[in-house]
């Protein structure tokens, strides 16, 4: 709805593109635009384009339903077989010096070829160890990148960043959230096909993993069990009825086919603990569309032992009158990535 010129952030998932634009007043954020629409399935797997023809027909309606009229989008690429993000430990240098051999430095970490890869970094400071620093190494393959370029490009926008869905979910954090010392946060982002898991430490990244589990596997179960379409399934997570089917019987089904979901929570919280010296994790902010499922957050947190809060991605974000608030706050948690990745600027790295 009702969009301006500047940059908005598309969240292109395998299962709703997600569209947001921010405004910067003097006061913080305000809110220009929110709008998502679903795509088919098949259509992006695994985080990779499957048809582009397709998606790019998806884009064009978004932009013309929500009324995009920014020319510049900042978009994400997720997914453990085309991104890599690694904290490494290098010897001291500078920015410039590390621009210069970061080829080179990253090539023992990243498992695909160095040279089909784009890389970044971010130092983050001196180590204990004299002459060391701690680095974050990210790589995403370039023909991922390349196609998600060429349907926003289809689509009539022009790619002016591409941001990782973990470092995202951190910006959406950062400007909503108070950040404590020494207090471990963990950004749990849970979407059809993905989960983007960041791990906060006083405000800084300390771990990520993405791995290619979401609520399909609820989907599938309620399509399997219940013998009814990918759309009757999709009502149903919704909550709202379908023919032949009881809502508690969809509930449990819902609840007994997350393991999958349950299990990588767990065991990427399990290794952030035995890894970091027993640092517990105070809280998961639980984001993407597993977070509307009903009674999910709950089960989550049961699960894990860890109280697990539905993000609020609007939460510091101004929304004007025009907007429906109450359809903001119900659906808000879906919209944390493109939040994130609608607050960079035009010419950030
Ligand atoms: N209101 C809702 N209630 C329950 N489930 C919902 C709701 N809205 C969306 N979902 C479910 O959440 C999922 C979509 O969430 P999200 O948009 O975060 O995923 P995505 O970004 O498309 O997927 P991925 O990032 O894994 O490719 C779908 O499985 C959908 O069924
Ligand atoms: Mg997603």
């Amino acid at each position: 709805m009702f969009g301006s010129k500047g940059i908005v952030g598309l969240d292109i998932g395998s299962s709703y593109i997600k569209a947001v634009q921010l405004k910067e007043t003097r006061s913080g954020y305000e809110l220009e635009l929110f709008d998502s629409l679903p795509i088919s399935p098949e259509l992006i797997v695994e985080g990779s384009i499957i048809d582009a023809i397709r998606v790019t027909e998806s884009l064009r309606e978004l932009v013309r339903k929500a009324k995009i009229k920014s020319k510049d989008a900042v978009i994400a690429i997720s997914g453990h077989s085309s991104v890599i993000i690694k904290r490494i430990s290098l010897p001291e240098m500078s920015e410039e010096e590390l621009s210069e051999s970061i080829k080179f430095e990253a090539e023992q970490y990243v498992p695909f070829d160095i040279e089909d890869v784009n890389l970044d970094f971010q130092i983050l400071g001196p180590k204990e160890e004299p002459g060391q620093m701690d680095v974050i190494l990210v790589a995403v393959k370039k023909e991922v990148i390349n196609d998600y370029v060429s349907v926003v490009k289809e689509a009539g926008l022009n790619t002016a960043i591409v941001d990782v869905d973990a470092f995202a979910l951190e910006n959406m954090y950062g400007i909503n959230y108070e950040i404590e010392a020494g207090k471990n946060v963990a950004l749990v982002n849970i979407g059809a096909s993905t989960i983007n898991m960041n791990i906060l430490k006083g405000g800084v990244s300390v771990f990520t993993r993405d791995s290619s589990v979401g609520s399909n596997v609820h989907t599938d179960a309620l399509q399997k069990e219940f013998s009814i379409s990918y759309e009757e399934a999709e009502r149903l997570k919704r909550g709202e009825p379908v023919e032949k089917v009881r809502p508690e019987d969809a509930y449990s089904l819902i609840m007994n086919s997350s393991s999958d979901i349950f299990g990588e929570v767990t065991r990427s919280v399990d290794y952030f603990r035995s890894s970091t010296l027993q640092a517990e994790v105070a809280e998961v902010i639980l984001s993407g569309g597993c977070a509307l499922i009903k009674g999910f957050p709950d089960a989550l947190s049961e699960k894990i032992g860890i109280p697990v809060r539905p993000a609020e991605p609007f939460r510091n974000i101004t929304i004007p009158k025009k907007f429906d608030l109450s359809n903001i706050e119900e659906s808000a948690p879906i919209a944390a990535i493109a939040v994130g990745l609608a607050t960079r600027r035009l010419g950030d790295r």
